[in-house]
């Protein structure tokens, strides 16, 4: 087909004609959107890097997941901000912390929401590391024994998913057992399969104060150089018993959602990380960029990659700008 035979622009004529020819759907049923919960309660505390985001009591938080319920989001990820740390994070896996509290509160106030948690233990040590230290590194194999006792205690509070994000070797398999053992064979397991070591997680470190005292998390947390490995590690995830793969960040990383989406036959999660988040807001606070727009084409530049799923702060927004369309 050629010029002049064939005029693609006859299809753009209205928007009427786009819609017919539109590839890729944006909708609600993608979000996925993420509460930071802390001790205390009335407490909604603006995060100065992420403007519009809050840290939570359980009692606000429930209100928040009631907003994203309201505006059609399906599901939310909980991330915890301790009363206590300590060196292996042990407020993790207690049945009577914050985020077990907040589990039960919102599955109770909102029992369709898909309440999923997010299981490491870099918000809980404090030395802001991703589980137990031996010698100054991380132990795998120590920390996977903990990580099973938290995502049991998640399950037991309700999580409908629980999301290891720790990247450490085994992960998954350390879920799925703890969980089948348990009882929670219906418990999901999202893996943060591809979690490439980045720069653009430095907003949600201040949210959660879990920036590492030293060093950093190159160690378990991937190269951004690389992209076969990513599908080798979604591949073990899977074989491990991952329900929902994940890859993220998204931006800088939307070749390797499409590799992961092409290799794997398995949902595709995309995280539109903190960093993503902030460089909009800040751009869009200063009137460089039309918010509204950016956030609709970068969301649907995701899904296009290949992304099932987006857990994204925008969610909120995004889902009340596709109801206006
Ligand atoms: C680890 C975790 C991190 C994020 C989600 N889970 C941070 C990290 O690895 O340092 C980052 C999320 C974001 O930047 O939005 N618990
Ligand atoms: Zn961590």
């Amino acid at each position: 087909m050629n010029y002049p035979e064939y005029r693609p622009r006859r299809m753009r004529r209205t928007e009427g004609l786009r819609r017919m020819i539109r590839e890729t759907r944006l909708s609600v049923d993608d979000f996925v959107y993420p509460l930071f919960v802390v001790p205390g309660s009335g407490i909604e505390k603006p995060i100065s890097s992420l403007p519009g985001q809050f840290n939570l009591s359980v009692d606000k938080a429930v209100d928040m997941a009631g907003r994203a319920v309201d505006l059609g989001i399906p599901s939310v990820i909980l991330f915890g901000i301790p009363e206590h740390k300590d060196a292996v994070g042990s407020e993790a896996w207690k049945d009577q912390g914050v985020i077990q509290k907040a589990t039960r509160a919102i599955k109770k106030a909102h029992p369709s929401l898909v309440v999923q948690v997010d299981a490491c233990f870099c918000e809980y040590t404090d030395h802001g590391h991703c589980g137990v230290l031996v010698d100054g590194e991380l132990d795998n194999d120590a920390t996977l024994e903990n990580l099973a006792r938290a995502v049991t205690s998640y399950a037991k509070a309700g999580a409908d998913v629980v999301a290891p994000s720790g990247m450490l070797d085994g992960f998954v398999g350390a879920c799925r057992d703890a969980l089948d053992q348990d009882g929670f064979d219906q418990v999901a397991i999202m893996a943060y399969s591809a979690k490439y070591a980045s720069a653009y997680y430095g907003p949600f470190r201040e949210a959660v104060d879990s920036a590492p005292s030293s060093g950093d998390r190159k160690g378990h947390q991937m190269d951004p150089a690389n992209v076969a490995e990513a599908v080798r590690e979604t591949a073990m995830d899977v074989a491990e018993g991952a329900d929902i793969v994940m890859v993220k960040p998204a931006l800088a990383y939307l070749d390797v959602i499409r590799a992961v989406s092409d290799e794997i036959n398995m949902p595709v999660a995309a995280y539109n990380v903190s960093g993503e988040y902030a460089m909009i807001e800040a751009a869009a606070e200063r009137g460089w960029i039309d918010r509204d727009r950016i956030v609709i084409e970068t969301l649907t530049g995701i899904r296009r990659a290949g992304a099932d799923i987006i857990i994204t702060y925008h969610a909120l927004h995004a889902a009340k700008l596709l109801a206006k369309r």
